[in-house]
This record gives C-alpha cells, structure tokens and sequence, in this order.
C-alpha cells in the first residue's frame, strides 16, 4: 500500500479514536488554542455558505451552523461521516479527495468558503486545491489550519518529506499508524499560489503554554 492510501486506511481504522479524542477534549492543543483560531478565521470572512473538506466527525460544522451558516462536511470516512450525520449541523457527504478533485460538483457548488482543518495530509494538495477554486463563487476563499511547520519539525531536517503520526499525544488508542507530509512554510505557500489562490491573510496562533506556534493558518483567495 502506498502512503495515500495508508492515509485514507488509516482513517478507516481510526475513526473511532479519533471520535473519541476529538468529543471528549484529549487534544489540548485543540482545545487551548487550534479550535477557535479556526473558527474565528473562517467567521472572519464573512461566509455564508462552506465546504469542510476533511471534516472528521463533525465538530467544526457544527460551531459553524450554530452561527447560521449552511454548512456541509466531506470526509474519506463512512464511519465519521455517519458520526457527523447523526450529531447534525449540516449535510454530510462521503467524499474522498480523489473523487472530489476529478468531479468537484460532487461535493456541492456555490461556497464562498472552504476550510481544511488539518484535513491536507498527503504529498499531493495541490490537485484537491485546485477542485476547491472550482466549488468556491468568484471572491471565495479556502481557509487551512495545519500544524505549524516549525514546531511540527521537531529535530528533523526542515524539508519536505513523509513523517509518520503514531497519535501518541493524543490520549485514545489509536490502532493505526499515518504517514503525513510535511512541508515548509516555502512549501504552503508555493502550493497555495501554484493552486491559483492569493494568499490574503497568514496567521501563527501561539499555544499559550509554550509560546511556539500551534499551528499555520492560511487564508487564500
Ligand atoms: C486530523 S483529521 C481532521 C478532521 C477534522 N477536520 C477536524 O478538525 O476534526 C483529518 C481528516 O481528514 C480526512 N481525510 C484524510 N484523507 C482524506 C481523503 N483522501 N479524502 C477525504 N478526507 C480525507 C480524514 O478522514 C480525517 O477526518
């Protein structure tokens, strides 16, 4: 199996953990700092109408329904995307990458956003990016949270390479190891442009605690 599809079977097989991590708060990053950087971003923008790609189970769309906005979540995840239906806020879809960047109307059209909440894990975004133009209306706008490239190094060399997540942090028992791509901050942006996307806004939010860098926020138009 190639590391996209450990990705996508990863998911699979993690669902449940993630579920879990995610409702009862084990992330502290999440819950300090990444959560309501994201959803004050994408509030920022003045949308009405936003696309969660990789939406896991759910969560984001919720707090974004709650503010009044129409909101539908995609994820490779049957199992989180049953979750997410279940717990409600929006219309759910199983939509996986590959099929939302060959035909991206099967997601749905007419957003004036689309967020990726960590969701961007593998080598290749620039092809998912780029079917996120065609779905958003003129003047629409991705937003993405990632982690930080600088603090996601660790004592790494910092280039652009597959790394491995084994969720150890995350305080649920996860059963499946997932490669991920790591790429600089060089890297998010190129892509982003290369994407077709105006890079409008870049934010840093600091994680209270240790005062580096919780994660990358890109707003692009
Ligand atoms: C770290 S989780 C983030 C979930 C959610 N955005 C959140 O903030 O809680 C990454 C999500 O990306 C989804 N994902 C990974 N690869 C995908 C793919 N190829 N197509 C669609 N979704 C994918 C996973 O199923 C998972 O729900």
């Amino acid at each position: 199996m190639n590391n996209p599809e450990r990705i996508i079977q990863s998911w699979h097989e993690n669902a449940a953990a993630w579920t879990t991590a995610v409702q009862e708060d084990k992330i502290a990053s999440r819950k300090l700092v990444t959560n309501s950087a994201i959803v004050e971003a994408v509030l920022r923008q003045d949308v009405h109408k936003v696309l969660d790609a990789g939406c896991g189970e759910g969560w984001l769309c919720r707090e974004l329904a709650a503010q009044g906005i129409d909101v539908t979540g995609i994820d490779v995840s049957d199992a989180l995307i049953e979750t997410a239906t279940r717990m409600g806020g929006g219309t759910f879809l199983t939509l996986g990458y590959e099929a939302f960047a060959q035909n991206p109307k099967l997601a749905g059209s007419g957003y004036n956003g689309i967020v990726f909440n960590f969701s961007l894990l593998d080598a290749d975004i620039v092809r998912v990016l780029l079917a996120a133009r065609k779905a958003l209306v003129p003047g629409g706008c991705v937003v993405i949270q990632t982690v930080h490239p600088f603090t996601a190094c660790g004592d790494a060399p910092y280039e652009d390479g597959w790394r491995e997540e084994h969720f150890t942090a995350f305080g649920a028992l996860f059963p499946t190891p997932m490669p991920w791509y790591f790429r600089t901050m060089g890297t998010w942006l190129s892509e982003l442009s290369e994407a077709g996307f105006v890079l409008d806004k870049l934010e840093e939010p600091l994680h209270p605690e240790t005062g580096r860098p919780a994660s990358l926020i890109l707003v692009g138009r």
